[in-house]
């Protein structure tokens, strides 16, 4: 596990946009891991610079969405396959038929999720995951006592992170319970994973997910085990790091 401490979380962006432009160059029909949340914001930014200014192009590559909200209707501007959307891929030019999510809304969740994971092993896996962190150590929404091994399935949402992700809806009630989410074990799959956090409410989280045991209680743990895992943070967030 690399640990880059940067300014500011406009660095964050730019290098971890570094490292998708490498990718994508050399290998134009990379296969994207696209988190949702505040964290990527600044890679998904200039990413789209990027793209407007210097030509990068993602006309071949495909992504692949970590986590969504089960419960929320189709087309729900909060809905992550929304976000993504918003974020990302309308402001740059990778194919619509390209972009994946799990289904949040599926009759069938758990072939759903099947389904998702057999999805990712047809496009060749994922090449690069972009990782946000939980102030609970969640990866994903793989939150606290996740298997380490888990594949994707639906789980129930922790107290503290719908208190978290209630700034994006008008009320917490509003936030739903329950999400579908790419397993521990299918985010460890990635062949690189680059993880970006920000700001002083994350740094026990990376305190606890670089230095402490790896353990289900701080399921990022789990990237101590990864090959090829790149954490980019700022000052603020690494303020509790030895
Ligand atoms: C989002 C996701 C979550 C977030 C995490 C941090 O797709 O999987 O793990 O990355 O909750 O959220 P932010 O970045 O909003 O602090």
């Amino acid at each position: 596990m690399e640990v880059i401490i940067l300014p500011s979380s406009k660095e964050i962006g730019a290098l971890a946009a570094d490292a998708i432009e490498e990718l994508v160059r050399t290998k134009p029909a990379a296969v994207l891991g696209l988190a949702t949340g505040s964290s990527p914001l600044p890679i998904y930014d200039e990413l789209a610079r990027r793209h407007d200014q210097d030509g990068l192009s993602f006309t071949q590559a495909h992504g692949f969405a970590l986590d969504e909200y089960v419960g929320l209707p189709v087309g729900h501007p909060e809905s992550y396959r929304e976000v993504i959307r918003r974020e990302f891929t309308n402001r740059v030019d990778v194919a619509p038929d390209n972009v994946h999510g799990p289904d949040g809304s599926a009759a069938d969740i758990q072939a759903a999720c099947l389904g998702y994971e057999e999805a990712i092993k047809a496009a060749g896996g994922v090449d690069l995951q972009i990782l946000g962190v939980g102030t609970n150590g969640h990866i994903g929404f793989n939150e606290p006592g996740s298997s380490l091994a888990s594949r994707t399935r639906i789980k129930t949402l922790a107290d503290q992170t719908r208190q978290d992700n209630a700034r994006f809806f008008d009320t917490i009630d509003q936030v739903p319970h329950h999400v579908v989410t790419q397993g521990l074990g299918t985010i460890m799959a990635a062949r690189h994973v680059v993880l970006v956090a920000f700001g002083a409410g994350k740094a026990a989280a990376v305190r606890d997910f670089v230095e402490g045991p790896v353990t289900a209680s701080c399921p990022a743990s789990v990237l101590q085990f990864h090959p090829h895992a790149t954490i980019l943070v700022d000052e603020a967030a690494a303020a509790q790091l030895a």
